[in-house]
């Protein structure tokens, strides 16, 4: 045996060891190939685009041997884009259990309701798989903290759909921040902001804020009720395909803005300029506002404008804010220092400004100079969520370290369930940081 090849199967051996301890369940053979056997639960928009940049990335890792979803129409579009990208037909199923009692499965999907993520997930890590769970982690933050427990009781890898994680803007940010070009950080603003053409067909389009279209053939034939209130708090509720459809708009499936968007911003802002505040968690949220654009006949019970303000031990400081009614200002955060000002915008711009804008003849307060980036032409990366997923499948094969742990997604959530508590009881909620626990008032 030459040299090299003896180093070869050595290399080879030793990837197998670390894949191995990375967790009890990836089985040898997917370690030794390199390639994991995978399960997926729902495959709706976001499933369906998580399973499309899986394969734009990592197709020679993967053999998505199952599929689960409970509506007909995406439970076939789910296998069509395992038939089309990977060239093998998997099982089907509408119950999820099939999905995690295959001992063959090494690693399951779950991009479902943000209601059912508990329920799945919990499953799953009972069953010892390693989980790419779309956020929030959990509907509240009871559920959030039981999935931490388990993930870290069974060593499995868990990597939360926080993607902006692995979107090089932000490792940008994180990386100036660090490097001092704002200076000290107090205070951070994150915002949100969506606008609907009102006169668009329902069926073709989004005529007002998460009234997604609804499939022509939606019937509790060909979606299965039953199952989409598993967990839900009311189960005696008749067939609705708006709930089933457009789920969002209902607290028993969602806490809305909080938890489906603002989470992705109290975890970037955690992220970016985490080590310099060296703190994580808010002490207390003030949140207000409520159906304001999109009411009359519209049953949503979300509100479609929120603002949020939350204080942070060691001075720190964020202000966020959302409304469905104009979209002027995209989406954003801004981290601003005494020195300067680092905007992300829509992810997929970067700017650094130097401070001050207004006081007048005198030296720029930072050494550093002006930065704009763009997320094709200075990385091409056209879209994070394909990175986040290789490196949770690295991560599983034992090559990386996952970089949205559960732990980060119950950070990234906690502050979520805090305005859905603070918006909907009209007060200010606290964080007791020595009993985890919420006061509310
Ligand atoms: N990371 C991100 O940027 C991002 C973006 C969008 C959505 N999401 C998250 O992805 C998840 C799904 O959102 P979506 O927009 O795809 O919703 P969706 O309604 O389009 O899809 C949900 C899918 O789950 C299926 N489903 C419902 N109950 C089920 C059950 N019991 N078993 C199996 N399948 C079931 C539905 O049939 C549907 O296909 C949510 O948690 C959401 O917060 C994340």
């Amino acid at each position: 045996m030459s040299e090299d090849v003896s180093r070869r199967d050595l290399l080879k051996q030793s990837a197998v060891a670390a894949a191995l301890s990375a967790g009890p369940a990836v089985m040898q053979s997917s370690a030794q190939n390199n390639r994991l056997k995978v399960g997926w639960i729902a495959t709706g928009m976001r499933g369906a685009h998580v399973m499309n940049q899986m394969y734009l990335l990592s197709k020679d890792n993967v053999e998505v041997t199952h599929v689960c979803d409970t509506y007909k129409g995406n439970l076939a579009k789910g296998k069509d884009i395992v038939q089309t990208n990977g060239k093998n037909t998997p099982k089907t199923s509408v119950d999820y259990r099939d999905v995690i009692n295959d001992p063959n499965v090494d690693v399951v999907f779950i991009c479902s309701p943000e209601h059912l993520h508990h329920p799945m997930a919990m499953a799953a890590l009972k069953a010892k798989k390693h989980i790419y769970l779309e956020k929030p982690i959990g509907h509240t933050i009871e559920e959030g903290a039981e999935i931490v427990a388990l993930a870290e009781k069974m060593g499995t890898v868990v990597q939360i759909g926080t993607q902006n994680r692995s979107n090089k803007l932000y490792i940008q940010a994180k990386k100036m921040v660090e490097d001092g070009y704002i200076g000290e950080v107090h205070y951070t603003r994150a915002f949100w902001y969506r606008n609907f053409d009102q006169t668009v067909d329902p069926a073709k389009g989004v005529p007002a804020a998460w009234r997604y279209i609804i499939p022509g053939d939606a019937s509790s034939e060909t979606a299965d009720w039953k199952r989409f209130l598993e967990s839900a708090e009311h189960k005696n509720i008749p067939f609705s395909k708006e709930r089933y459809f457009q789920w969002r708009n209902y607290w028993d499936y969602s806490g809305g803005i909080s938890t489906d968007l603002l989470v992705h911003q109290t975890d970037i802002s955690n992220f970016v300029v985490g080590g310099l505040i060296k703190t994580e968690l808010p002490t207390s949220c003030m949140a207000s506002g409520g159906v304001y654009q999109w009411g009359g006949k519209d049953d949503r019970e979300v509100p479609d404008t929120l603002s949020a303000l939350y204080e942070y031990p060691n001075k720190f400081h964020l202000n966020y804010s959302c409304f469905f009614g104009n979209d002027q200002w995209g989406y954003g955060e801004e981290f601003m220092g005494q020195k300067g000002t680092i905007e992300v915008k829509d992810r997929q711009n970067l700017y650094f400004t130097p401070q001050p804008k207004f006081i007048r003849n005198v030296k720029a307060f930072s050494d550093k100079p002006a930065v704009s980036m763009n997320y094709l032409k200075d990385f091409n990366q056209p879209d994070s969520t394909a990175d986040h997923v290789r490196n949770f499948l690295m991560a599983v094969l034992g090559k990386e370290k996952a970089i949205a742990p559960a732990r980060a997604g119950q950070i990234a959530a906690i502050p979520g369930h805090m305005a859905t508590q603070s918006v909907r009881a009209k007060k200010a909620v606290f964080w007791d940081a020595k009993l985890n626990k919420l006061k509310i008032g």
